[in-house]
């Protein structure tokens, strides 16, 4: 920029700035700061997860964020949404393109693969949390940032990893008392999926011209996805449309009942949804999607899905090997906790604020804060300050419940004033032993609450 270049130093720059009335910098559309306030949300929301992966026995697995572009070609699907509208794809970083993941399942499989994991014993279970990346249109509940936690089981076949990969979503939901419903749908082998594609484009070819401009182009490049379009004038035709589960063959039919009977076994209400038929290219057989259900949830409400990818492994390259998984979207979680009035305890809330009168006194709390550290207690300062109103001001405005004040005389006796900012009551306790007796007033009070 010409502009900036003949601005040499900061002060020059400034009064560029002035000038042309600059705008501060702002978030890219769709993408948000996370603030202080809301972290005690997503510290709930990560510890239930890794909770779950604790309980189940899956192992924690972090991958870059930036990866070849052709891994989410051959995997998501170049035709699909994802792929050909939604990725931030970069060039000029040597001959390959890179792009920020639009999801992590691909991650994972090129990781397993990379890293020799079929030679460990079977199956891989990883867990994972973490940003990814869509150049989605924002609204409520969807970015162009957001985040995802998710879970796979990559080396079996069973229908038992199906079902507990929905129960573990579905027990997940329940813990954080969302009132969620399982969808789910079988979208077969290639074999079935040959088959009832020739059924779809039978059924919609006479419907075509009616469709929207969208939908026209999906019914010769991805025409599973004419099943999900949200345009009014396309829903029409989906109820009617010929249903997967009737073109499934014997092999996915027997595994899909399979499924079913097993979720009904261990209680777990669900809805057959034969227009879900997810927007990633690499999923077989069983999809599924959790879906919030009450009023209360006003906007997007598929908070989490997944479902089996058994080709996947085969087609970037590694030995065939089946696996399924499921992701859950973090913010959509946080939305939907905050439309219930959940609000987290916050674990990092301060209890104790130390205040000081005079230099010497500074110097023996700053000595008691790394002490009172040491022995975990939550503590807070403002060293900076001079005026005990203003100490006591800060302290009041952050909420915290006890303020020791030490002035000069305190230091002199060896003495602390400590003083409880709820009831205004304050007491001079001995220096000594101080911690526990701190410790004591805290638990009382959590008891109490
Ligand atoms: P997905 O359905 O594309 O699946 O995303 C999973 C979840 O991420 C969604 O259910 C939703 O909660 C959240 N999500 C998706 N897009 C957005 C957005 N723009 N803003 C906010 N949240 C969003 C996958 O990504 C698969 N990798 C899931 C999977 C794992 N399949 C097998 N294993």
């Amino acid at each position: 920029m010409p502009r900036v270049k003949k601005a040499s130093n900061a002060k020059q720059i400034l009064e560029l700035d002035q000038k042309v009335k600059r705008k501060p910098p702002q978030t890219l559309k769709g993408m948000r700061d996370i603030l202080p306030s809301e972290q005690k949300y997503w510290d709930y929301v990560y510890t239930k997860l890794e909770e779950l992966a604790e309980i189940y026995s899956f192992e924690r697995i972090d991958t870059p964020i930036l990866e070849k572009s052709s891994l989410f070609e051959r995997s998501v699907g170049k035709d699909t949404d994802i792929v050909s509208k939604e990725m931030y794809t970069f060039s000029g970083y040597g001959k390959k393109k890179i792009t920020l993941r639009p999801e992590m399942t691909a991650s994972i499989v090129r990781a397993y693969i990379e890293h020799g994991m079929s030679n460990v014993p079977q199956p891989v279970k990883l867990y994972y949390e973490g940003p990814v990346f869509r150049h989605e249109k924002p609204q409520s509940g969807r970015y162009r940032q957001f985040h995802q936690g998710g879970f796979e089981v990559i080396g079996e076949n069973s229908v038992a990893v199906d079902v507990q990969l929905i129960l573990m979503g579905y027990k997940f939901f329940k813990n954080l008392k969302l009132d969620v419903s399982v969808h789910i749908n079988s979208i077969g082998c290639p074999d079935c999926r040959n088959e009832y594609v020739k059924a779809l484009k039978k059924y919609y070819k006479p419907l075509k011209s009616k469709l929207c401009k969208t939908c026209k182009d999906r019914f010769n490049k991805n025409p599973l996805r004419l099943l999900d379009c949200k345009e009014k004038k396309c829903q029409e035709y989906q109820d009617e449309a010929p249903k997967f589960m009737d073109h499934l063959d014997e092999a996915c039919s027997f595994q899909f009942n399979k499924v079913l009977e097993y979720l009904d076994e261990l209680k777990i209400p669900y809805k057959l949804n034969h227009k879900m038929v997810r927007g990633l290219d690499y999923y077989t057989r069983t999809v599924f999607e959790f879906v919030l259900e009450s009023k209360k949830h006003k906007r997007q409400n598929a908070i989490a899905a997944g479902g089996r990818y058994d080709l996947l492994v085969e087609q970037l390259g590694g030995k065939a090997t089946p696996a399924a998984g499921f992701a859950i979207g973090i913010e959509r979680v946080i939305l939907a906790l905050k439309e219930i009035e959940f609000e987290p305890k916050d674990e990092k809330k301060i209890d104790i604020f130390i205040a000081q009168i005079g230099d010497v006194a500074r110097r023996k709390a700053m000595v008691l804060f790394e002490k009172l550290r040491k022995k975990r207690l939550k503590v807070s300062e403002n060293f900076a300050k001079d005026s005990l109103k203003a100490q006591l001001d800060y302290a009041n405005k952050e909420g915290i419940r006890y303020v020791l004040i030490l002035g000069q005389q305190e230091v002199k006796d060896k003495t602390i004033i400590v003083r409880d900012m709820e009831g205004g009551v304050q007491e001079t306790l001995k220096m000594k032993g101080i911690s526990k007796e701190l410790k004591k007033m805290i638990k009382k009070n959590k008891k109490k609450k």
